[in-house]
């Protein structure tokens, strides 16, 4: 066995997203740490013997074929996995096992969240296995252009199958161990698709704000972000709405009239914005901060919808009225600014391709090349700007995002909508026949345009929660007190479908 014990106390809770552009991504790490935050915070304040519950973590590794569909080829890479045991039932409590996705794993995967507490409920052995090639779950030259020809979902699911059957072996599992897969985002979708593509080892899948269905052209994304922006049960209204599109006009305007000096100044950034590329870098990072506030609104990062459209639309009356949406994004800008710890905005496209041509592992393990590499050659979801109901500026096109994959990889772009009707003919989309798979969707979420938001009745089991007022994966999150009331009973929901799972796994057993 490869299991040893872990010692110190890492409380990073990966949260699986999937996004482009510079600031999303640091947005991302940030909701993050905050998770690490509240969930050491917790463990050390509410739990008795908190510190105990660590040490039941183990971590091991299993060394797994590169190339799962070629035989000939003996090439392996190290995957990494936790397993807790603290609540497991001794021998046939079910596994629950926490798909990883475009990042590294954590300890705290399986110590905090919604999956946790099912798990301590259920008395389950709790799995999460890191996705291969992020993390140190890849080998040295593995970023080289020629490896990541290895890294797929199709290799991922794969990996997870292999997996099963290690533990189970380690464990002396049998078919009385029910196994249910969980996932959020990214790995949402590998949840939902380990199910359908290996039904035999996993009796049910709860698929949390997964974009299930491949997108080249994801223009939906930003109409869902204007959307969320007028809602008022959020703090969104119109105004608000209207204020962001004229200050992306007024940014674009400056960028025309020549100027990008003024426009350095104002928002912070470390360079001056002269050429197209860098321009619309400046324009990515100022759109994901708006983006980042809707999609992990009320998460406890950056700031909520209302408090960001309080700042796009008070009447604090200090504003000239000319620049006024202006300068409220500059505001705006400047809070961001202040919860980042960068000294400024960095809008250096030549340094952003830099990082990501990048192929020595790096310390951070920045999951940005390979996440890029997955786009170009399975998923697209390019958060594009061209569609007239985007709030931000048209000049973030389809092609300066697709452009990144011939420039990266060799990957030509005429043949990447192939790549993407390739993905959705072997998952099936939006439209699988996917039984006892649980897809939980957040109203305020631009994901949940990818997923399945509908229950269709005619298979009757394709099975849904929709939580109206809340953002991407808010559901995988421990409980907390202060929370809304439709988060509280769309938790209850996604566990009587879990507790009917087990209770039907069970039954079938008896037979
Ligand atoms: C494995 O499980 C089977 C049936 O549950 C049991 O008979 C056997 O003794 C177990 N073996 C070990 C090594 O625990
Ligand atoms: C450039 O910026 C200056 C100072 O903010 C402003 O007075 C001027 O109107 C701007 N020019 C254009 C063409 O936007
Ligand atoms: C309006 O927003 C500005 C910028 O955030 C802030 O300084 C000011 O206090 C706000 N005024 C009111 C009345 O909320
Ligand atoms: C690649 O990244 C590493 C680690 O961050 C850095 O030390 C190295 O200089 C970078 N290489 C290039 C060519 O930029």
């Amino acid at each position: 066995m490869l299991l040893s014990s872990t010692c110190c106390l890492v409380f990073l809770l990966l949260l699986n997203h999937v996004d482009t552009g510079r600031v999303m991504w640091k947005i991302k790490e940030r909701v993050r740490d905050v998770q690490l935050q509240k969930a050491k915070q917790h463990l050390l304040t509410y739990t008795v013997g908190g510190s105990q519950l660590v040490r039941h973590v183990k971590e091991g590794r299993i060394h797994q074929p590169l190339d799962h569909f070629n035989q000939q080829d003996i090439g392996t890479f190290p995957q990494k996995f936790f397993v807790n045991e603290a609540y497991w039932q001794h021998p046939d409590g079910p596994v629950f096992l926490f798909i990883g996705g475009e990042g590294p794993i954590f300890e705290s995967d399986l110590l905090g969240g919604h999956h946790v507490e099912m798990a301590e409920k259920h008395r389950a052995l709790l799995l999460t296995l890191e996705h291969r090639f992020y993390g140190d779950s890849i080998n040295s030259d593995g970023l080289e252009t020629e490896n990541l020809a290895y890294l797929s979902s199709q290799q991922a699911l794969t990996d997870l199958a292999v997996f099963h059957q290690y533990i189970s072996q380690t464990f002396n599992l049998s078919r009385r161990n029910t196994w249910i897969s969980f996932g959020g985002s990214y790995s949402g979708a590998l949840s939902a698709w380990f199910r359908g593509k290996f039904p035999h080892l996993v009796y049910g899948a709860v698929a949390s704000s997964a974009p299930v269905e491949a997108k080249l052209d994801f223009s939906a994304y930003n109409n869902i972000v204007g959307l969320s922006l007028t809602n008022e049960a959020v703090g969104g209204s119109e105004k608000c709405l209207a204020s962001v599109q004229e200050a992306f006009a007024a940014v674009e305007g400056a960028l025309m009239g020549g100027n990008a000096s003024q426009l350095a100044k104002d928002f912070g950034c470390c360079q001056i914005p002269k050429d197209l590329n860098d321009q619309i870098e400046l324009m990515e990072n100022l759109a994901d901060i708006v983006m980042g506030t809707v999609q992990y609104n009320e998460e406890g990062v950056l700031m909520s919808i209302n408090e960001l459209c309080s700042v796009m639309t008070n009447d604090s009356g200090t504003y000239v009225e000319q620049t006024e949406a202006y300068s409220r994004l500059v505001k705006l800008a400047q809070i961001y600014h202040s919860m980042s710890e960068e000294p400024c905005l960095d809008i250096s496209h030549e340094k952003t391709l830099k990082d990501l041509m990048n192929t020595t592992l790096h310390s951070g393990r920045n999951p940005e090349r390979q996440w890029t590499y997955q786009t170009c050659t399975e998923f697209g979801f390019y958060q594009t700007c061209e569609d007239l109901t985007c709030p931000f500026s048209g000049m973030l096109t389809l092609q300066t995002s697709t452009k990144l994959c011939p420039m990266l990889f060799g990957i030509s772009q005429h043949s990447l909508p192939a790549h993407i009707t390739f993905t959705n003919t072997y998952y099936g989309g939006i439209g699988a026949q996917t039984h006892r798979v649980l897809y939980v969707n957040g109203g305020l979420d631009p994901w949940k345009e990818l997923s399945v938001v509908q229950a269709r009745t005619e298979e009757g089991q394709t099975q849904v929660v929709f939580i109206e007022d809340t953002a991407h994966c808010a559901d995988m999150m421990r409980s907390d007190v202060t929370e809304r009331h439709s988060l509280k009973k769309a938790r209850q929901d996604i566990e009587n479908h879990v507790a009917s799972w087990l209770k039907m796994a069970a039954q079938e057993k008896t037979e």
